[in-house]
């Protein structure tokens, strides 16, 4: 008898068109920022959600502003019902519990939850659910291939070359579970010197593009290096929102773009 499907179960999530999944193998690369960031950007011409699948470091409600927000469960429908910031539409498990606890849910607890946040929050109609990944290729990464259809991954990777060996990973764990791979974001690709205006590389140029080529992955995007990005966040007014015309806004406006080319 063949072994049951793992995919068997994966029903797709009414209302919600497209669901992009932000992921990186490594930690620390620019994920929260990079999916915050594209969720606004891709909030400019459409209806967006934008899930902190973060159980054990979220980011989301900080760096949105809406630490404080505590959502409301609707008695009729026993559905939460997402925080709205700057036109997004927010779930995290950082609503619900402090931000200083841990959490400590394994397995069988962290499929419920993940499955929770996707199926009992009222996401309404969406375009595009953009999920904001944990590091790593674990159980998240897993649990959410497997209860819903991603449209796409995108990797965020930073240019130096042992990030890239967690890309490797990333992009591996992608193809096992079927989940189509958009691209690659190289955040932090470069900072511009304020003294001269010239490109400066903050880490080792490594082999992404050159990795990227090889492997027929897309390179979606460029962000630099820039403190106002980390600044903006940190605010709780992400660069897109308090700078949409600078040129790390302007790099994830035409991320967006290419998504939109290619999930209209
Ligand atoms: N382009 C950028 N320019 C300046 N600072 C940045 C940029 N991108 C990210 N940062 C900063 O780098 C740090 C890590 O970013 P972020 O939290 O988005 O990474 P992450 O990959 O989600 O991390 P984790 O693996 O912990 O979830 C933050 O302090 C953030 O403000
Ligand atoms: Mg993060």
């Amino acid at each position: 008898m063949a072994s049951p499907n793992p995919f068997d179960k994966q029903t797709p999530i009414q209302g919600i068109k497209h669901i992009l999944a932000v992921s990186s193998g490594k930690g620390g690369v620019g994920k929260s920022t990079v999916a915050t960031n594209l969720a606004l950007a891709l909030g400019r011409k459409g209806k967006v959600g934008l899930l902190d699948a973060d159980i054990y470091g979220p980011s989301i409600p900080r760096m949105l502003g809406a630490l404080s927000q505590k959502p409301n469960m609707n008695p009729d429908t026993n559905q939460l019902e997402p925080i709205e910031r700057y036109g997004l539409k927010l779930m995290s498990i950082g609503f619900l519990i402090d931000e200083s606890s841990a959490v400590v849910w394994r397995g069988p607890m962290l499929f419920k939850a993940m499955d929770q946040f996707l199926r009992d929050v009222n996401w309404g109609e969406l375009d595009y659910l953009v999920i904001d990944l944990p590091p790593g290729t674990g159980d998240i990464q897993l649990t959410l291939a497997q209860k819903v259809p991603v449209a796409g991954a995108i990797v965020v990777s930073t240019p130096q070359n042992v990030a890239l060996v967690d890309v490797k990973k990333a992009i591996d764990m992608f193809q096992r579970v079927s989940v189509p791979l958009l691209g690659l974001i190289e955040n932090m690709a470069y900072m511009i010197n304020p003294v001269n205006g010239e490109k400066m590389q903050l880490f080792p140029k490594g082999e992404i593009d050159s990795y990227a080529q090889k492997m027929g992955i897309p390179k979606l995007g460029e962000v630099a290096f820039n403190p106002s990005v980390g600044l903006s966040c940190e605010a709780g007014i992400p660069i897109v929102e308090a700078n949409p015309n600078g040129a790390e806004a302007q790099a994830f406006m035409k991320i967006a773009d290419k998504i939109r080319e290619l999930f209209p």
